[in-house]
């Protein structure tokens, strides 16, 4: 029999929860990855999930939570609901055998965390936290002007997250449903720390405001240090101005990072790195960051057995760690803006 021509394999993914971050930004990014085709989405409410499906142009079926884990044409999961309800349902797509795309951040707890990553791993699915900055080219290139000896040996990293104040009904003012400044915004800087400084990072100080009428912390300050003594320094909240940027202070200079963690695709970013006698600007070509992180979670759910689980789980954990450290050690100081509500 003459070989008929290769079929080129397809992920099909379901979309668990019609979310703002779903619509935005991951469905176009699918829809852009051609060996990725979104065969499901699933609301709450049926009129939800079919006006979306119907919306998306994708021919999608319109299920509820559960058809969506039981049909037998999605072979992976994206999560993108509140942060409370991503352990329960990561939990429920794996035990269902399909891969996982979930929300940042995979959980609220490390022992969460822990446990979906060892699940993930025993029955060989790739479990991913779509902290979509990781796979933005910038961070590499920092990485390496850093392995060059650029700034000399670092000492210190700054980094904030901050957006401004949010609807009073979103999610994040949800105590409930895992709101908060911390796991919203402040795991941003915490990842990126694990990635310029490594395993082994401690909470050497934190300060959480607190909006006391909904429970949640609205603004944030973390100090860690590394094991070889360089500090980092996070700054995260929804009470300010946009600011998203990093900068590592090294014995001989200075590289900033501006735009850092949500660039839109069409950014180039521009590090600068300041030393004694100079400074320049290294301007990169835009990237999308959103489907260069669908790309590589499908890449690594066709290849079969999750290469690089055991890689991309310890970062995760290791932030998750962090998160809890932060939770237990935080000075808490009331949100002065509440108070004159
Ligand atoms: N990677 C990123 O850059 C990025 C950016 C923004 C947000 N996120 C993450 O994405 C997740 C969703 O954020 P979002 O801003 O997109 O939220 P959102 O628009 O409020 O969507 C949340 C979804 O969760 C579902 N849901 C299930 N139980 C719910 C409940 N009890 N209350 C409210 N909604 C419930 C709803 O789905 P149905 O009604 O359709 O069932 C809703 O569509 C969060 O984990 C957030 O951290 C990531």
């Amino acid at each position: 029999m003459p070989a008929g021509p290769a079929v080129t394999p397809v992920l099909r993914v379901g979309l668990l929860g019609c979310s703002s971050i779903a619509r935005r930004r991951t469905l176009p990014a699918l829809r852009a990855t051609p060996a990725a085709a979104v065969t499901a989405v699933a609301a709450r409410d049926p009129r939800r999930a079919e006006a979306f499906a119907a919306e998306s142009g994708t021919g999608a079926a319109a299920l509820t939570y559960e058809q969506l884990l039981a049909a037998d044409d999605v072979d992976a999961v994206y999560v993108s609901l509140p942060n409370s309800e991503h352990h329960r349902w990561a939990e429920a797509a794996l035990l269902a055998g399909k891969h996982v795309l979930c929300e940042k951040p995979m959980t609220t707890t490390a022992a969460a965390t822990t446990a979906l990553t060892r699940l993930a791993a025993e029955r060989g699915l790739v479990l991913r936290e779509n902290f979509t900055f990781l796979h933005h080219p910038q961070h590499a290139r920092v990485q390496r002007l850093l392995a060059d000896g650029r700034i000399g040996a670092p000492r210190t990293l700054t980094a904030e997250f901050c957006i401004p104040p949010l609807p009073g009904t979103d999610i994040r003012y949800r105590a409930d449903l895992g709101g908060g400044a911390l796991l919203d915004a402040g795991v941003y800087p915490l990842r990126l720390a694990r990635l310029l400084l490594g395993p082994g990072l401690a909470v050497a100080g934190a300060t959480l405001r607190v909006d006391k009428a909904r429970d949640v912390d609205v603004a944030g300050l973390v100090l860690l240090v590394s094991p070889d003594g360089v500090f980092a320094s996070l700054g995260f909240g929804f009470q300010h101005g946009y600011r998203s940027r990093y900068a590592v202070h090294g014995a001989t200079g200075t590289l900033t990072a501006d735009k850092a963690f949500t660039p839109p695709a069409t950014w180039q970013p521009v590090l600068r790195v300041e030393e004694q006698d100079h400074t320049e600007e290294h301007t990169l070509p835009a990237a999308d960051q959103f489907a260069l992180a669908v790309a590589a979670f499908t890449t690594a759910a066709l290849a079969g057995p999750d290469p690089t689980g055991a890689a991309t789980a310890a970062p995760c954990t290791d932030t998750a760690r962090l998160v809890d450290e932060v939770l237990a050690t935080a000075v808490r100081v009331p949100d002065h803006e509440e108070l004159r509500r």
